[in-house]
């Protein structure tokens, strides 16, 4: 796990370093370049290298960067985008060196010297990092689309230069880097798509020194990877029986969508629930008795395959000694599936999470989540969530982090905003990006199986934060395992089911 920053909480980490430990921003900076030059030491030996800077501190960067590796026998050239008189202050001092010496360095100011530049073995960017205020245009634009062009080695310092360290998203025009090397902490947008293909393999040097820094950082982000170390289970101890482990209902399935239910109920049980009791109409619950061997089945109401408001009073009495319930793959969408989900959620005190036509019920009621009993977990992705928010999809996804936890504190849920970096915001305002899955999930009933795997987690005690947290985690581990085993184009939701073992075995 690890702890990532906004651009506004890294510049109040820099002012700490610089103000209360005294460390100067001109040595923050010399650290800086350091990093980024054992970056590029690691993968070339003393060779042609162009460094691109802008005005900025980023530039600041560039500037010692490219006097570093000059003193270590590279061949640099520094381009500089803009005027010298428009340096900030640190900057301009990191600028002095090429100044006097006057024969490292090109000024460009308009497109056409681009093609004047020769061919460079590496080249740097250190155009804009975590001030990037606006969309890109003009000469830096040029230097970005000039940048990539290049069959080289790109190094972006901080964050590829267009990409908004906040949202991750391209601001006009963004450098693609092989390379990223941040600072002290990783920013959000090195996390969220686009800014996370754009970043090329992610390196984070430390600078300064931070300890007992007492900015806030709460609200602070976190970012799970692959093989994450800090995801663990605790052992399930040996003298424990199927009561130790929860009771999760799951109310799920409709005709035509069985399939959604049986994955649900079978990621449920792999995620370690000790017991899953599974409601629906009946023409679900012949396929869910074939499919889903291990889970009680119990027919509730239901007309014309789908579950009708005839069954409330016999879910209300399911509910009696569960410790969970999930509720909405493959439910369909009416009037009775309203008032079914309505009165679990108003009415039913037990955790619960919230998926599919469950969201569909919610985004035309929201008072059933201002009433609501005990703790919910909403599973959306952006489409859904854009129902629920009533926010355009494309402003969820112009700050799906800000959207995610501005939801979630309003409504105080925990929302689990799915994507290729999925988002889990709390009721406090925190939110942790999980960097795992594949695109071999992106399938139909990979929901459901996340679902599942959720309500499992919670029927065993963990709080929603946990559940949401490590259910994410397990489904992303176990698609990447199936994709590796089944094949990205292949794999099926089941076979994420059947890896999940495996996950949570290696947590
Ligand atoms: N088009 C043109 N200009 C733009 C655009 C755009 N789209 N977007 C922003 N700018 C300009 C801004 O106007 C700004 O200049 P201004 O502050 O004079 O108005 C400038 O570009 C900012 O660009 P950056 O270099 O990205 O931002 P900043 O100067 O804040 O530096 C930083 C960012 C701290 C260097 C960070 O990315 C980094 O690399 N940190 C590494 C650690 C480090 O060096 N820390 C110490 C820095 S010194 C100190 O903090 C005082």
């Amino acid at each position: 796990m690890r702890t990532v920053l906004t651009p506004k909480q890294m510049g109040a980490v820099d002012r700490y370093m610089i103000d209360r430990m005294k460390i100067p921003g001109i040595l923050l900076m010399e650290n800086a370049a350091y990093g980024v030059y054992e970056a590029i030491r690691e993968e070339r030996e003393p060779c042609t290298v162009q460094v691109f800077c802008g005005t900025g501190n980023n530039g600041g960067d560039g500037f010692a960067v490219a006097r570093i590796l000059l003193a270590n026998g590279y061949d640099v050239k520094v381009i500089l985008l803009g005027n010298p008189s428009s340096l900030k202050e640190d900057a301009a001092e990191n600028f002095a060196f090429f100044r006097e010496t006057r024969e490292y360095y090109t000024i460009i100011t308009n497109k056409e010297e681009f093609e004047a530049l020769p061919e460079a073995e590496v080249y740097v960017d250190a155009i804009f990092g975590t001030g990037l205020a606006r969309n890109i245009d003009g000469i830096y634009q040029d230097a970005v689309n000039f940048l990539n062009a290049r069959d080289a080695l790109v190094v972006s310092v901080d964050i590829p230069s267009g990409i908004n360290a906040e949202t991750g998203i391209i601001m006009g025009a963004a450098v693609r880097a092989d390379i990223s090397v941040t600072f002290q902490y990783p920013k959000v947008g090195h996390f969220l798509y686009p800014g996370r293909e754009y970043a090329g393999e992610l390196q984070v040097v430390r600078i300064g020194v931070d300890e007992g820094c007492d900015i806030p950082l709460q609200a602070a982000v976190c970012a799970y990877e692959s093989d994450d170390p800090d995801m663990c289970l605790g052992e399930r101890p040996l003298d424990s029986n199927k009561g130790s482990y929860g009771k999760l209902l799951l109310v799920a399935g409709s005709y035509g969508m069985a399939g959604a239910a049986v994955l649900s109920a079978r990621a449920a049980s792999r995620a370690g629930a000790g017991l899953v009791t599974a409601a629906s109409c009946g023409e679900v619950i012949s396929v869910l008795q074939q499919n889903v061997p291990e889970a009680t089945c119990f027919e509730v109401g239901g007309e014309n395959g789908i579950i009708s408001r005839e069954a409330i009073p016999s879910l209300e009495k399911l509910t009696l000694g569960k410790t969970a319930i999930a509720v909405g793959p493959g439910l369909g969408v009416n009037d009775d599936i309203a008032a079914v989900v309505g009165n679990l959620i108003t009415e039913c005190e037990l955790p619960k999470v919230v998926d599919a036509d469950g969201l569909n019920v919610l985004a035309e009621h929201l008072e059933f989540l201002e009433n609501k009993q005990g703790e919910v977990i909403l599973t959306p992705h952006p489409k859904e969530f854009s129902r629920l928010s009533g926010m355009r999809t494309e402003d969820i996804l112009g700050n799906p982090v800000k959207a995610a936890v501005d939801f979630a504190v309003e409504y105080g849920v925990t929302l689990v905003l799915k994507g290729s970096t999925t988002i889990v915001a709390d009721q406090f305002g925190n939110a942790s990006l999980l960097c795992v899955g594949t695109p071999g999930m992106a399938k139909g009933g990979s929901g459901d199986v996340l679902t599942g795997i959720i309500g499992g987690l919670l029927a065993q005690g963990k709080d929603v934060y946990e559940a949401a947290l490590t259910g994410v985690y397990i489904a992303g581990m176990a698609g990447e395992l199936a994709a590796e085993q089944e094949g990205e184009y292949s794999m099926t939701p089941m076979d994420t089911v059947n890896y999940i073992g495996r996950v949570m075995d290696a947590m």
